[in-house]
């Protein structure tokens, strides 16, 4: 497990009926032995959830919803979806804390919520953190993270079932990515915030932000990162795939 990849498709508000056809070409690859030790997981919007756990069933693919409400009871939420909700149609993983969450009004105290009551529905977490460009600029990198990790997993156990995505939010969308140093860096200082804090030995913690065909020989040298959550890049079958082909070789 500890040797896996993860390659986590963030499709975000894109993709229709018709987009799905060509993750036919991923859903073949990921038959392919030679990258047996990639994981990759689909997280669609909602409208596309079944299909995608329809088309993925005889593969090793998962599929992930990415967001849910933070009340683990059905609701007066309209237009609202919660963890009972994508577990009962087979989905295996949600994202959480995504920033584009976090702008809209997601709390630390939310996201924790939600992180409950993603647990209590044996849903396995993408837990993202990040800090801004200004947070960065005022070197608030490692105070946001900290507070990021604490209270968005306070009272949670240590649990397994959780991956960390640090994604800065300076380098969504932007093609703009850290320098590896500097990422190598702050990967070893978020596993040891995890480590004190939350009491888990060996996080898994995915990258994500602009990744892309042209800079993942480059972030692949960083051998601390377990993955990569990937945006725009992840849209186009061969793109994706490439990412993959280029990190395992
Ligand atoms: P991009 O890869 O498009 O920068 O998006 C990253 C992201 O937000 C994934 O969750």
């Amino acid at each position: 497990m500890t040797n896996n990849m993860f390659f986590i498709a963030n499709w975000k508000m894109f993709g229709d009926l018709k987009s799905i056809n060509s993750t036919k070409k991923v859903i073949k690859f990921s038959k392919n032995k030679k990258y047996k030790r990639a994981q990759i997981i689909y997280c669609p919007p909602y409208t596309l959830l079944d299909k995608f756990l329809k088309i993925t069933k005889n593969s090793k693919i998962k599929i992930g919803a990415q967001n849910c409400h933070q009340s683990q009871f059905p609701g007066p939420y309209t237009g609202s979806i919660n963890a009972s909700l994508i577990k009962s149609i087979g989905a295996k993983y949600v994202i959480i804390g995504h920033s584009e969450n976090r702008v809209s009004g997601d709390t630390n105290h939310i996201i924790n919520l939600k992180v409950k009551s993603a647990i209590k529905n044996n849903l396995n977490i993408i837990f993202c953190i990040g800090e801004t460009l200004s947070e960065k600029k005022n070197k608030k990198t490692n105070s946001v993270l900290k507070s990021q990790i604490l209270q968005g997993l306070k009272n949670v156990k240590n649990n397994k079932n959780i991956i960390f995505a640090y994604e800065p939010v300076w380098s969504i969308g932007t093609g703009i990515i850290p320098k590896n140093e500097n990422l190598k860096k702050q990967i070893s200082l978020i596993k040891k915030m995890i480590n004190k804090h939350y009491k888990l030995k060996n996080p898994k913690i995915i990258y994500g932000g602009s990744v892309s065909t042209k800079n993942i020989a480059e972030l692949k040298k960083i051998s601390s990162i377990n993955g990569f959550l990937i945006g725009g890049a992840s849209q186009n079958s061969k793109n994706f795939i490439d990412i993959i082909k280029k990190t395992i070789n």
